[in-house]
């Protein structure tokens, strides 16, 4: 069986549902969780929507179904809570590639920059960052910095390429960073997918290797710019339904093909590499989920001082706008 089958265990989701409701907690799910961590979500979404809904929820507990710096985001975000992972294996390969001490040293480089950091950070590079962004509205956060200052974006290079374009500003500097995961969608599985399915509409994850290239095909003519889509998952998720386009490329994490399909029974839906899994991502189970209710754990917490730093940076990416969101996608849904 594969990652993607889901490992359905209707008792076991319903002892979790039970288990919430008697703790007053909340579960968020990541586009990229398994499947039946998704079904048993309150709420799925991109990193921009789970991080507003935990700041908006009124749940005692939060049950972070994703990884380790998005379930710190919503105990910075909500720190009277109490946030719980799942597994503490769920780290990020884009967060590990820069810390407090490295983002100091290039600060330093650079007086009187402005830091711009991925929301795929630590809460320590977060609390030495001054604005914070997801996929969802990087390009706005950049937007909204006086044309003049000289930005420090971090960590994602795929993304600092896609933010620069969008922007059209030479004053960014990228740090090199990448997601192996992301890093590992290449212009040579877009090429192959563009000659197996042609006419087919393509998403595209900012963080893939491959966007920038694609972009510079758009620009050579090469490839038709309305069928070409750069996108947080949330808006991957939300763009099937706006056209009447009936096949899609996917080039991102392949868990979000779960809720694409489910959410558009009728279209097709194709990974652009089916090897893009996030191991992160997948470690979190219904077993962990239910333990994690049953014994609270595993608690994460920020000391007060980060979180006091950090909290100014994502208050800032949580209130600018953006293309994202979550969905109620969980025991409320009636299913398929
Ligand atoms: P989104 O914010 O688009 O959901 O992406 C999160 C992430 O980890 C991408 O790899
Ligand atoms: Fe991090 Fe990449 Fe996994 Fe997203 S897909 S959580 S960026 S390792």
């Amino acid at each position: 069986m594969t990652i993607l089958e889901a490992h359905y265990d209707p008792a076991l989701a319903e002892e979790i549902r039970a288990l919430a409701k008697a703790r007053n907690a909340v579960i968020l799910a990541h586009n990229y969780e398994r499947p039946e961590i998704q079904d048993v979500a309150d709420f799925v979404g991109d990193s921009l929507g789970l991080s507003r809904e935990a700041a908006k929820t009124e749940a005692d507990v939060i049950v972070f179904c994703g990884v380790h710096f998005m379930a710190e985001t919503a105990a910075i975000l909500s720190p009277q809570k109490t946030v719980l992972l799942p597994d503490l294996a769920a780290g990020c390969s884009l967060a590990s590639t820069i810390d407090a001490e490295q983002l100091r040293a290039w600060k330093a480089q650079h007086p009187g920059a402005v830091v711009v950091a991925y929301v795929n950070t630590t809460a320590e590079v977060k609390a030495e960052s001054d604005y914070c962004c997801t996929s969802g509205n990087a390009v706005e956060v950049v937007n909204a910095i006086p044309a003049d200052k000289e930005i420090l974006f971090l960590p994602d290079m795929f993304l600092g390429a896609h933010v620069r374009r969008e922007s059209r500003r030479e004053n960014i500097h990228v740090w090199l960073g990448e997601c192996h995961v992301h890093a590992g969608i290449d212009p040579e599985h877009i090429s192959n997918m563009r000659a197996q399915h042609p006419g087919a509409e393509f998403l595209i994850h900012p963080e893939c290797g491959c966007a920038t290239p694609v972009v510079e095909a758009i620009s050579a003519g090469a490839i038709d710019a309305d069928n070409v889509h750069i996108l947080s998952t949330e808006g991957m998720i939300n763009r099937p339904s706006q056209t009447d386009q009936d096949t899609f490329i996917v080039a991102t994490e392949i868990g979000i093909l779960h809720r694409l399909r489910r959410a558009n029974p009728t279209k097709h839906f194709i990974a652009a590499n089916d090897r893009a899994q996030c191991a992160y991502m997948k470690v979190t189970t219904l077993p962990k989920v239910r333990d994690a209710l049953l014994h609270m754990q595993h608690r994460i917490t920020v000391p007060d001082e980060i979180a006091a730093r950090a909290r100014i940076s994502i208050e800032r990416m949580v209130s600018i706008g953006g293309k994202s969101g979550v969905s109620p996608f969980g025991p409320e849904d009636p299913g398929e």
